[in-house]
């Protein structure tokens, strides 16, 4: 009796018990996709925001993300092309396209890619209406008068004396090749700096780390290659530190070098150089976080992927810790920023000296997963936009004053004289919906498109603030 009384209570209780806790799991399933929707809604409510903001209080910003078209033809084949430009054609019938032009150093259409100086970004003569404007692609003259010598470089904003400074390979030297099928190359001559207040004219502060002329051995020796150095600033041991590719000129022995200085303007020490968590490191960028951890990205096993790891607390090494990003995906190049604790990242394919496409990636956290969100470019027109406007990226800034909007650099190679390489600096601004689906998650996703706007010329709108 007692059994058959117990029995009816127990079953509608263990029925009861299942009923809610799928009653509580039907809630939590609620509350987090109410909690994504609400998540996803605010940020696009301060990107649209922030848009709106751009376009109300600067005027000019609304230049800058005015889309510019670019109508350039291929000229038609005409007489004898470069025999180089011959060779590099695998099938002799295919039609001419612009990068085929872009490499022929005699190519009629030289002067759109390298065009010459114009007296308006000439900061010696800085003065009158035409003034702190961009050219991309045309030559740079620094405050001497002479062309600036910062390729594959980067900026940091030193805040003590509130300037800024631009590290980059100085490759004011004759090009060669080191064997018939070798990449154009320069000799070592080292680490130009250049100092600016306002982002535009730029003083020579020399040769901040320099190649070394007699000791064959040493990783600098002129023979061989040093590629995209960075700096940062620590502030725990209060030392510059400068990260660098270093190699042989074969490209084989792929490692990073680093270099320290008490002041930005250098003399820089070298340390020497190594393989970061044993791997190849070829194309190389370093980011320093808001919490002042800071990581190296670096191309890897044979540039088929991304790696990436927090440096230890001077800067001087990596750690243990180390991911694979974008895995199988071969890009080099890599610049990151940040943006409202998003992270985001540049990087190109891997063809040498000639242009290719950008893509941009995202992640919430910078040890991955990254997304791919797509190409970045807009303007000029589409060989413009695949070839990154015949650029490859090396550095994105933020442009204090102006939140989500950065400068983008990049550099146009110009394999048959490397020291004639241009800069292209454009606006890189963080507002929209992306268009890519995404990979990796289900979830609706926290960052936002990357745009970079092209303009034959353009300036910094009047709102953004020198100093941060
Ligand atoms: C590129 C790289 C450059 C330089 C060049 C040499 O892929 O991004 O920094 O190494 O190759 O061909």
């Amino acid at each position: 009796m007692r059994n058959k009384y117990r029995k009816p209570t127990t079953l509608p209780c263990n029925a009861g018990s299942r009923c809610s806790t799928s009653l509580v799991l039907w809630s939590l399933l609620g509350f987090l996709l109410f909690l994504h929707l609400y998540s996803y809604i605010c940020n696009r409510d301060t990107n649209g925001e922030e848009s709106r903001l751009h376009v109300s209080h600067h005027p000019q910003f609304r230049e800058l993300q005015e889309v510019e078209e670019e109508n350039i033809q291929v000229p038609p084949p005409k007489g004898k092309r470069s025999p180089r430009a011959e060779k590099r054609r695998p099938k002799p019938k295919r039609p001419t396209t612009l990068i085929d032009e872009f490499l022929d150093e005699n190519s009629q259409m030289r002067h759109v890619f390298f065009p010459g100086l114009k007296r308006a970004i000439d900061p010696t003569q800085a003065a009158g209406n035409d003034s702190y404007y961009y050219y991309p692609g045309r030559i740079w003259l620094d405050t001497d008068g002479n062309p600036i010598q910062a390729h594959g470089g980067g900026v940091l904003y030193d805040k003590s004396s509130r300037t800024y400074y631009w590290y980059g390979e100085y490759k004011d030297g004759p090009t060669y090749h080191a064997h018939k099928k070798g990449a154009a190359r320069v000799d070592i001559i080292g680490v130009g700096c250049y100092s600016s207040k306002d982002l535009w004219s730029w003083k020579h502060e020399g040769i901040v780390l320099a190649a070394e002329e007699t000791n064959e051995t040493h990783d600098l020796h002129k023979s061989n290659v040093l590629e995209r150095p960075k700096v940062i600033y620590n502030e725990k041991s209060g030392k510059y530190v400068m990260w660098m590719h270093v190699d042989d000129a074969n490209y084989t022995k792929a490692a990073v070098g680093v270099a320290i200085s008490d002041t930005p303007d250098g003399p820089f020490d070298y340390l020497g150089s190594h393989r970061p968590h044993g791997y190849e490191s070829r194309d190389m960028t370093i980011f320093k976080d808001d919490d002042g951890v800071a990581y190296l990205i670096y191309s890897s096993e044979d540039n088929s992927e991304l790696h990436m790891g927090p440096l230890t607390e001077d800067y001087l090494n990596v750690t243990s810790v180390v991911r694979r990003i974008l895995v199988g995906q071969r890009r080099e190049a890599p610049a990151l920023f940040k943006h409202h604790g998003i992270y985001y990242m540049i990087t190109s394919g891997c063809t040498g000296w000639a242009p290719n496409e950008a893509l941009a990636h995202a992640a919430e956290s910078i040890l991955g997963p990254w997304e791919t969100i797509g190409n970045p470019c807009i303007g000029g027109n589409k060989m413009f936009r695949v070839t990154t406007f015949f650029a490859q990226s090396t550095f994105v800034l933020p442009l204090p004053g102006l939140p989500g909007s950065f400068m983008f650099m990049a550099d146009r190679w110009n394999p048959a004289d490397l020291r004639d390489s241009r800069y292209v600096w454009l606006p890189l601004i963080v507002a929209g919906p992306v268009d890519q689906p995404l990979e990796y998650s289900f979830e609706f996703p926290l960052w936002s498109r990357v745009s970079i706007y092209w303009h034959r010329k353009w300036r910094l709108p009047q709102g953004w603030s020198r100093f941060k």
